[in-house]
């Protein structure tokens, strides 16, 4: 029988400069979609495909992250005296076991393979999933849900994958396609962010992963690849040659780039229609100036 997964790594150690000045003081992770940080969606996804042990990789400037994670007895207190069950509903599914969630600090920006290698002491002889909460995905079945039940099926190195227009591939790792098999494909081939024009396909890696634990042995030795930094796509690439296949997995649902401005814009207006409580007000909105703007032109 395949081995379950169960622990998941959250490298949120980046600095988050393209949202400054917001990140001057908070870390973009804590940055809300409607009311939710950002991470918060991260660790929901990660709970749905049965994740028990988390571990972020952090760095300097993230304790408002550990914070959030810390559980609010007398606030839970208040809001239970004042009968708010609805909002001690919403404070306590965020709350976390004791000893679910591991720190580890990552000191030096090295790169998203580095970042994932700091986590190796906390890993044992396991598959494990790598989230990056920057990619937030709108799905009936959370994304990595249905990576594991894939993975449970066929094994393997798995990544969540899109296919992206052909200026947008050098923004992303890109599978080198061996069969496709509509939403399975098996990789002979990863590149990290390639030059336009020299792509092996459109298929892009999303930030979800579940990986071998040899990944980690290949962190160890792996050298510099892209922009000078330890890629963690690289790492993986190696795996192709072992025993254990990489497959890209194209997940059903709608993924958002909250790393970056207009992804994270667009994320809030799909995410707020999509809220019972806010729909009809905000859909009113949009509506309106989408009629002023139109009047306009
Ligand atoms: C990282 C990975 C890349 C992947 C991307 C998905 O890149 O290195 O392979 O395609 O996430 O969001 P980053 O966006 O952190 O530069």
């Amino acid at each position: 029988m395949k081995k379950k997964v169960t622990k998941a790594i959250f490298p949120v150690a980046g600095l988050g400069t393209r949202f400054l000045p917001a990140t001057k003081s908070i870390p973009k992770e804590i940055m809300t979609l409607v009311d939710r940080p950002l991470i918060q969606y991260a660790i929901d996804e990660a709970r749905a495909a049965g994740i028990k042990e988390f571990i972020f990789v952090t760095s300097r400037g993230k304790s408002a992250l550990e914070d959030y994670f810390d559980h609010l007895p007398e606030l839970e207190n208040t809001l239970r005296k004042k009968k708010r069950t609805d909002l001690l509903k919403t404070l306590k599914d965020t709350n976390m076991d004791s000893g679910a969630i591991a720190y580890i600090r990552q000191h030096r920006a090295l790169g998203l393979g580095h970042a994932v290698w700091c986590a190796r002491r906390l890993l044992s002889n396991e598959p494990f999933a790598v989230i990056l909460p920057d990619d937030v995905i709108a799905a009936e079945t959370p994304c990595l849900q249905q990576m594991v039940e894939a993975h449970a099926e066929i094994g393997g190195n798995m990544v969540a994958a899109m296919d992206v227009p052909d200026d947008k591939t050098s923004s992303y790792g890109i599978l080198d396609i061996k069969e496709d098999m509509g939403s399975v494909v098996s990789v002979k081939g990863m590149v990290e962010k390639p030059p336009i024009g020299n792509a092996p396909s459109n298929l892009a890696v999303i930030g979800r992963y579940i990986l071998s634990p040899d990944v980690m042995g290949h962190l160890n030795r792996i050298k510099t690849g892209a922009g000078g930094e330890i890629q963690l796509t690289d790492a993986i690439a190696q795996e192709i040659a072992g025993p254990d296949n990489v497959y890209g997995y194209r997940f059903k649902g709608q993924r958002f780039d909250c790393g970056s401005k207009a992804g994270f814009l667009q994320a809030t207006v799909a995410f707020g229609l999509g809220r019972e409580d806010l729909r009809d007000e905000f859909r009113d909105y949009l509506a309106d100036m989408m009629s002023v703007r139109s009047a306009a032109q």
